[in-house]
């Protein structure tokens, strides 16, 4: 398999691929050769291309289904890297020095030497960059020598996945091989923040708190959308997170015929009511470690309508309201 792949989809079932020195050579392998490769990451699995390949990446959006205008988190396997395709100033090396690798992607000025094709940024003047806190993913971008752009490995609109079998029932006929390293350990994407000049922004919540970014840079960070001229992160579309059942937040109980996704202790529910919980001991970073794949479980019930239980705002809270938001948005 070295010829170049065409613009159509791969029509064979994606390989698995253990996460141990032959998964990561052939991982490499296929990247290099222009395939799709979902890898794992601390935060969610990532649909992986060659991001200095056009091609490759306009597989990604065929695969995912993906309005073209989004742009690409694009992968390194260190702050080394990244310096050579994006122009760091000192709030963004301070963040890349205190995060990575980790669930911080930075957005900045692409540099005079970038390398990450035209399509995988949306044709903006910007790149997002990211080192992920995985190490066979890392070994991965060290063989391949390239940036490697990678969306959440997930259908466009569905849930993000956590898991090789998440990313095989959403893509697995769209998609040449799956990297496995098990679940993933976080569970929520990283936390987007531009560094563009001025004051950084952030653009989308995750796994990085805004408190513990903002005890780096030594000042608050500015929200998306405050600033006005901002190119708001397109994860940010209001469905972009959306289930195929509704939701119906703060929830005290479920209503007949809702399923429950409960946080903290659950109140008496009815025998026939499909039920999850995010985290019986109401922890913020166990619920979001079980976010997306309780929302799939619970999406899978038949269930029209989740009714989800009050989670606090505060820590990992914002990430997983900020998701559960959009999921209840109406579309
Ligand atoms: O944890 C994560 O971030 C996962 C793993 C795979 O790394 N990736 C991920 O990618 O969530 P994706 O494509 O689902 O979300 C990327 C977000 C999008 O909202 C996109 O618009 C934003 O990053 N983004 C990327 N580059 C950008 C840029 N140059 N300017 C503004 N937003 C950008
Ligand atoms: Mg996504």
């Amino acid at each position: 398999m070295n010829e170049q792949p065409s613009t159509a989809s791969h029509a064979g079932r994606a390989a698995l691929l253990a996460a141990d020195g032959h998964g990561v050579a052939e991982a490499a392998r296929l990247l290099a050769a222009g395939w799709l490769v979902a890898l794992p990451t601390e935060t969610v699995y990532g649909l992986g291309a060659d991001a200095t390949n056009p091609v490759a990446v306009a597989r990604i959006y065929a695969a995912k289904g993906r309005p073209a205008f989004n742009p690409l988190i694009s992968h390194v396997p260190d702050t080394g890297r990244a310096r050579q395709q994006g122009l760091f100033n000192a709030p963004a090396l301070a963040l890349a020095r205190a995060f990575w690798p980790g669930p911080l992607t930075l957005v900045v000025p692409i540099a005079p030497d970038c390398t990450v094709c035209d399509l995988a940024r949306a044709g903006l003047a910007t790149v997002g960059l990211r080192v992920p806190d995985q190490a066979a993913t890392r070994a991965v971008l060290e063989q391949l020598g390239r940036p490697v752009a990678a969306p959440s490995a997930n259908r466009s609109g569905h849930v993000s996945p956590t898991s090789a079998g998440h990313v095989l029932s959403d893509l697995g006929h769209g998609i040449d091989a799956v990297l496995d390293a098990g679940p993933c350990s976080i569970g929520v994407e990283s936390t987007i923040i531009a560094c563009l000049g001025g004051s950084p922004r952030l653009l989308r919540p995750g796994g990085i708190t805004r408190a513990a970014a903002e005890a780096v840079i030594g000042r608050l960070l500015v929200d998306a959308g405050e600033t006005g001229a901002s190119p708001i992160a397109p994860g940010q579309l209001a469905s972009h997170y959306a289930p195929h059942a509704t939701l119906r937040l703060d929830a005290v109980a479920p209503m007949d015929g809702e399923a429950w996704l409960g946080f903290g202790p659950d109140p008496e529910l009815p025998e026939a009511c499909p039920r999850a919980n995010l985290s019986v001991r109401g922890d913020l970073i166990e619920a979001a470690a079980n976010l997306f794949a309780l929302l799939r479980l619970l999406d899978a019930s038949g269930a029209r309508r989740i009714a989800v239980a009050r989670i606090p705002q505060h820590g990992l809270g914002e990430a997983i309201l900020d998701r559960l938001g959009r999921a209840a948005a109406p579309r």
